[in-house]
Formats: structure tokens, C-alpha cells, sequence
């Protein structure tokens, strides 16, 4: 069983995507910490995250790279948003995610094309989606508890552009499949965005 778990950032999609994986015993991959990875990779190289080459020579990453704290970073969310608009890196990671779809057994990713690209074919399809005022007010929350210095409106105004940048770009934008359940969190705490999750899980399957 494939389940694809896709939406923007801080909506509450990776929380939902590792107590899927836990609840049904299943391998979870979060396809973002890639993106992340060849983010990191570029500023690392000195290169310039919008310029294809640049990125494409980055996501030869080493493996070590998807352990670096750095990769949480918001500074290192905005270069990943960067990298990901490039079709030759989006092609470029694409069998590493597929291969991890399609392992016996299935798996959990979760993403923002995971339904639509990676694995069409997946058994279950969740759409995390949440508010920008609630996404930013929780990510405002836990940065400040890791000590960060940034201001709510930062944050949505950060969030905003990201949102833009991973709605409008022409390949792989970040919208749900056809067939996606969606669940909107922004009114929802943590158990029960998860126990909706499971039981669409369960209704799809
Ligand atoms: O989910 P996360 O915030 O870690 O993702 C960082 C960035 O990577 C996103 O803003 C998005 O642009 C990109 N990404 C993507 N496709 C994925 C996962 C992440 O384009 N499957």
C-alpha cells in the first residue's frame, strides 16, 4: 500500500505522515528533506540556487547532508523552494522518491507531488492543507521554542512566497490530485488531524 501525503508547509503533512507510517507499519520518507538537502548542497557550493546548473550539480549531495540540523532551517526551506522550480532536479530525484514508493510492502511519503507525480497510483491520497494564519502561528511557536528571533509576520509573509513560488511553478506545482482526500487542519490539534487521516486512510483502502 502506497499512501501520498501532500500540502504546504506547516500544515501539518509530516506529523500526519509519520503516525500513518507508525500506525500501519510502514517505511516513511519525507520527500522534502531532499529538496532541503540540495538547498543546503548549493549554498555549501557557494552556487546560486537559481541558476538549473548550479542546482542540478547540487543534488549529488552526500547522504551525511540529510542528518545536518541546517536542513530544519528556514533559511535552507526558502533555498528548497528555490532548487525544486528546476525540472532537471525535480527529474533528478525523481527515481530516488519512486524507488521508495514502489518498495514490496508500500511506504509513506510525504510531499507536494507525491499523488500527482511520484506515485499516481497510490492506494490513499491525503491533501494536508491548514490556513496561512494557522501554518505561520505554529511554525512561529516552534522556532520560538528552538530560540529563533523572527516575528509572526515574518513568518507569513515568508510562507506566503513560498506558497506562490510551489503554486505557480509549471512543472509539479503544488495542487491536490483529482482523487485526493483533503483535510484541513487549521481547526483540528494534533490527534485529531491524525485520527481523520487514518480513517481516510482506511475508507480509501
Ligand atoms: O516540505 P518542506 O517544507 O520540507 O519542503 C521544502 C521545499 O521543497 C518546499 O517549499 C517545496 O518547494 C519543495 N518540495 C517540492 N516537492 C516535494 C517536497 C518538497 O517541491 N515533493
Amino acid at each position: 500500500m502506497i499512501i501520498a501525503v501532500d500540502g504546504p508547509t506547516a500544515s501539518g503533512k509530516g506529523t500526519i505522515a509519520k503516525a500513518l507510517a507508525e500506525h500501519f507499519g510502514l517505511p516513511h520518507l519525507d520527500t522534502g528533506l531532499l529538496y532541503r538537502a540540495v538547498g543546503r548542497q548549493v549554498f555549501l557550493n557557494g552556487g546560486n540556487p537559481d541558476d538549473s546548473r548550479d542546482a542540478l550539480a547540487a543534488v549529488s549531495f552526500p547522504d551525511e547532508l540529510l542528518d545536518d540540523p541546517h536542513l530544519r532551517d528556514e533559511e535552507t526551506g526558502g533555498l528548497a523552494s528555490r532548487v525544486s522550480v528546476h525540472p532537471s532536479v525535480r527529474e533528478a530525484l525523481f527515481e530516488r522518491q519512486r524507488a521508495f514508493a514502489t518498495q514490496p510492502g508500500g511506504a509513506v511519503l510525504d510531499g507536494r507531488d507525491i499523488g500527482t507525480v511520484i506515485a499516481p497510483e497510490a492506494e490513499a491520497k491525503l491533501f494536508v492543507t491548514a490556513s496561512v494564519e494557522a501554518r505561520a502561528r505554529r511554525r512561529f511557536l516552534e522556532m520560538r521554542e528552538r530560540g529563533a528571533g523572527v516575528t509572526l509576520l515574518e513568518i507569513q509573509d515568508d510562507l506566503r512566497r513560498r506558497d506562490d513560488r510551489d503554486r505557480s511553478r509549471s512543472v509539479a506545482p503544488l495542487v491536490p490530485a483529482g482523487d485526493a482526500f483533503v483535510i484541513d487542519t487549521s481547526h483540528l490539534d494534533r490527534d485529531e488531524a491524525i485520527t481523520a487521516a487514518i480513517e481516510a486512510v482506511n475508507t480509501a483502502t
